[in-house]
């Protein structure tokens, strides 16, 4: 794990930024301490990541994690909210910070249990070495099972071969009761607990209507509590999730990431105006707006050509150059099912943001659901061999007859629909560089091989500048 280092100069501009706000920053963050929960939780909270540092606004002010039920034990097995969406992970968890919790505990952590970080909940825990494998998926990808019943009624396709490494969808007691109904098993990223006044679908599969019910359902399942928590209790944990605006706030070669004339950081972001279906590409814009594909528009004032040799403005100028490929860089989008399936020859000519169309925030603004293959068996220059896979074969409706291969059918486990199969929501884009690994399934190990990812499957063409060039951009959202 690269260490970075708070250079005081660094640190200076931080303190001067957060003005009235009190910011703690954690230098190293993620040692023995995120084991246990901090007392309060600032108006803001910087940690150090992967590329920087990565911040915090919460609106609620300075918040007790004693009395926040976001915070507390609300099941049987010890986890919490917290235990599973942290600050310092972007509100996710990530293998760095997993493997220490799991060398702290010696993987008693509550995150480690068998309902849903182990492979399988049958799997034997009873030794470290057995727990090591047990708990392989989420140490090495910080992947959570996520068991999913069938719907019983409009269920087009059905499983003709499961290969399941972990023998849960193919266990009788946790997995398929036939090849049309019981539960299917697949392993999934934590989606982050924080911008979620952007997010226009919940959960990769967009299987929940509200927050209110996200974090009922998420007590019964991952805490295994016997009984619905109150409203009251759920309404301070939505209330808590829902005062939270992240991003990265300074970079380790750029600096600040609001200075000089830039808008990086929480600050700007937690005044960005949303409302779904802003700046969408096939016309629903509910203010008739024409679709504009300068979707980010924070670094416009860094995307000139250098002055000097210094390492920081050549930086700025990388991650101002990277934010205009996002946004124009042209190439042609094929066979993207929920996107291009009406157009001639299933393709289009688009841009990253044609898909990422949210304004500053990089999620798409209405609850649409695509396959960009990234569930596929083989998706381009991403390793998915750890994942079980599954081939359903179509029995209804227009595709009657196909047969598909994938390691998650994504959507289609809500709806039921064939249409549907891997297809997934597109993820807001900040605080990208606390929470790696990338996609649903954590295939993309760093931002490298998502760029390299989308390079290969719409054969863009970039060249190795461009490549670091929109590396250096996505790191400093
Ligand atoms: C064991 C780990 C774990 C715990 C504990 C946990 N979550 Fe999550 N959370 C996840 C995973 C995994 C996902 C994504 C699953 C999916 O999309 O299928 C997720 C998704 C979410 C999302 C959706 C964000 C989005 O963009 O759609 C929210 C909100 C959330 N969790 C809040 C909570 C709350 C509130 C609690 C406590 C009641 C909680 N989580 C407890 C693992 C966890
Ligand atoms: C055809 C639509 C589409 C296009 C074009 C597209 N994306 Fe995505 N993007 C998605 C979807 C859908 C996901 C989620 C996929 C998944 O995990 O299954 C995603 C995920 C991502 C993620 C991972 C986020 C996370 O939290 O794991 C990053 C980073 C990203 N895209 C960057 C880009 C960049 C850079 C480009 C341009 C080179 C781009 N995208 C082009 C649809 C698109």
């Amino acid at each position: 794990m690269p260490q970075t280092v708070l250079t005081l100069s660094l640190f200076r501009q931080l303190i001067a930024l957060a003005g009235s706000i009190a910011i703690l920053i954690v230098p190293g963050s993620g040692q023995a301490q995120q084991v246990s929960t901090p007392v309060t939780i600032d108006s803001g909270i910087s940690n150090t990541d992967h590329s920087g540092v990565i911040s915090t606004l919460n609106a609620m002010g300075p918040t007790s994690t004693a009395t926040n039920a976001f915070f507390q034990s609300l099941g049987t097995n010890g986890r919490t909210c917290f235990t599973c969406h942290q600050p310092q992970n972007g509100w996710t968890i990530t293998p760095n910070d997993l493997t220490r919790r799991f060398n702290a505990s010696l993987g008693q952590d509550p995150v480690f249990r068998p309902v849903d970080g182990a492979t399988c909940p049958d799997a034997d825990v009873s030794t470290q070495t057995a727990r090591l494998a047990a708990y392989s998926l989420l140490l090495d990808k910080a992947l959570i099972r996520v068991e999913e019943t069938l719907p019983d009624t409009g269920l087009e396709f059905k499983f003709t071969k499961v290969t399941d490494q972990y023998n849960c969808t193919t266990n009788t007691k946790f997995g398929l009761t036939s090849p049309t109904s019981g539960d299917v098993s697949v392993y999934r990223r934590i989606l982050p607990s924080t911008n979620l006044r952007f997010v226009s679908a919940l959960m990769w599969d967009g299987r929940y209507p509200t927050l209110a019910r996200q974090a009922s359902d998420a007590t019964l399942d991952h805490a295994q509590a016997s009984g619905i928590p109150s409203d009251g209790l759920i309404q301070s944990i939505v209330n808590f999730e829902s005062a939270l605006t992240t991003a990265q706030q300074a970079d380790n070669l750029a600096g600040t990431l609001n200075i000089l004339g830039a808008q990086g950081g929480p600050g700007f972001l937690s005044q960005v105006a949303f409302q779904p279906g802003i700046n969408d590409a096939s016309g629903r814009d509910p203010t008739g707006r024409a679709f504009n594909r300068n979707v980010f528009s924070i670094y416009a004032a860094w995307d000139r050509a250098p002055l000097t040799n210094d390492p920081a403005e050549l930086q700025r100028n990388a991650i101002g150059r990277g934010e205009r490929l996002f946004n124009t860089r042209q190439f042609t989008i094929n066979n993207v099912a929920g996107l291009t399936d009406n157009a001639r020859g299933n393709q289009i000519q688009g841009t990253c943001s044609t898909c990422h169309d949210t304004p500053n925030v990089g999620n798409r603004s209405l609850p649409d659901f695509l396959d960009i293959g990234v569930a596929g068996p083989n998706p381009p220059g991403l390793d998915v061999s750890y994942l079980p896979v599954f081939q359903l074969t179509c029995t209804s409706g227009i595709q009657s007859g196909q047969q598909v291969s994938t390691t998650d059918p994504g959507r289609a486990l809500v709806t039921g629909a064939c249409a549907d199969i891997s297809r997934f929501k597109v993820p807001v884009l900040r605080g990208l560089a606390a929470r790696a690994p990338y996609f649903h399934n954590g295939a993309a190990d760093n931002l490298g091989q998502v760029v390299g990812f989308y390079d290969r499957r719409f054969r863009i063409g970039l060249n190795p500048q461009e490549r670091a060039d929109l590396q250096a951009f996505l790191q400093a959202l």
